[in-house]
């Protein structure tokens, strides 16, 4: 068993676009600006935009922080990111989620300029990925590839599972590992809360992808021996041992599951880290046209 090593990963790769935003300071060229716009302080949203503007610093970018109260209005929302789509210092831009009952999604999603989408949440992106074109991936996804990719894992031929359809990270997974291209080549099977069997598909898995949210669902009964195992996973559990009573789990069973993997992902450690790379490489593409042109 081999662990994919988000943090080592994490720090090559933010050393990597460290070095080109300092060849574009060197060369006098406009430094990459990412806008986070974020409603409200629930959950850990606080916390995850806090860490990509901390990231953003690290490797030299330019960040900006857009703050709602919960009570913003949709028109409100929908005019601050015109505001942004307008300006052409701002290069990317990600409204935080979830947002608030009575704003939609959607709506938002769709208000973002799609050369400013660095989240890869606008259908145009998500269509344009679909059919191979150049787009935005959503940075989980396109972490995951990164780390495939980094550690040389086969993946032609392979049959993935990916447990979850959610917007953000199943669904875009499928789509991306059945690609003609490398990471991808696989025949995939998107499961979800309506699968019939689960365990026996789990256990047919090469790539094993379990994006669904909940703690340590996936046990070793699921796993085929050898199998490679991502973990998109991260929830607080209690956990009274713990200075701060709780303790953060994936949703495979890491103990029982990682004794059976060629490779696997740790919790925290592992996809998490390389989310946050994902969008900073983004927003570097973005501040060079790469996607949509300047
Ligand atoms: N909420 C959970 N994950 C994400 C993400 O990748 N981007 C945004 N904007 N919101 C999220």
């Amino acid at each position: 068993m081999q662990l994919l090593d988000g943090k080592f990963l994490s720090a090559q790769i933010k050393a990597e676009i460290k070095a080109e935003v300092t060849q574009i300071r060197e060369a006098g060229g406009k430094i990459p600006h990412l806008v986070a716009i974020l409603v409200g302080t629930a959950g850990r949203s606080e916390t995850y935009v806090a860490s990509k503007m901390k990231s953003c610093e690290e490797v030299g970018m330019h960040s900006t922080l857009i703050r709602f109260e919960p009570d913003v209005t949709e028109t409100e929302l929908l005019d601050a990111v015109r505001r942004v789509n307008d300006n052409p210092d701002m290069d990317g831009l990600i409204v935080q989620l979830p947002l608030p009952d009575h704003i939609d999604p959607n709506r938002v999603m769709e208000t973002i300029d799609p050369a400013k989408d660095v989240d890869g949440f606008h259908p145009v992106n998500i269509g344009r990925m679909a059919k191979g074109l150049p787009a935005y991936v959503s940075a989980t996804p396109q972490g995951i590839l990164e780390m495939l990719q980094r550690y040389d894992i086969k993946t032609a031929g392979k049959h993935c599972v990916v447990v979850g359809r959610s917007q953000i990270v199943g669904l875009p997974m499928s789509i991306l590992m059945q690609r003609n291209a490398y990471p991808g080549n696989c025949t995939v099977t998107l499961t979800h809360s309506r699968t019939q069997d689960l365990p026996a598909i789990c256990r047919t898995a090469d790539i094993l992808i379990a994006a669904l949210g909940k703690p340590e669902f996936i046990t070793a009964d699921m796993v085929k021996e050898g199998a490679v195992v991502i973990d998109v996973g991260l929830e607080r559990v209690v956990d009274t041992s713990k200075k701060s009573g709780f303790a953060l789990k994936g949703d495979v069973k890491f103990d029982e599951v990682a004794p059976k993997t060629s490779f696997i992902t740790p919790v925290p450690g592992g996809v998490g880290l390389m989310t946050i790379c994902s969008l900073m490489q983004n927003t570097l593409k973005a501040a060079r046209g790469e996607v949509y042109g300047k």
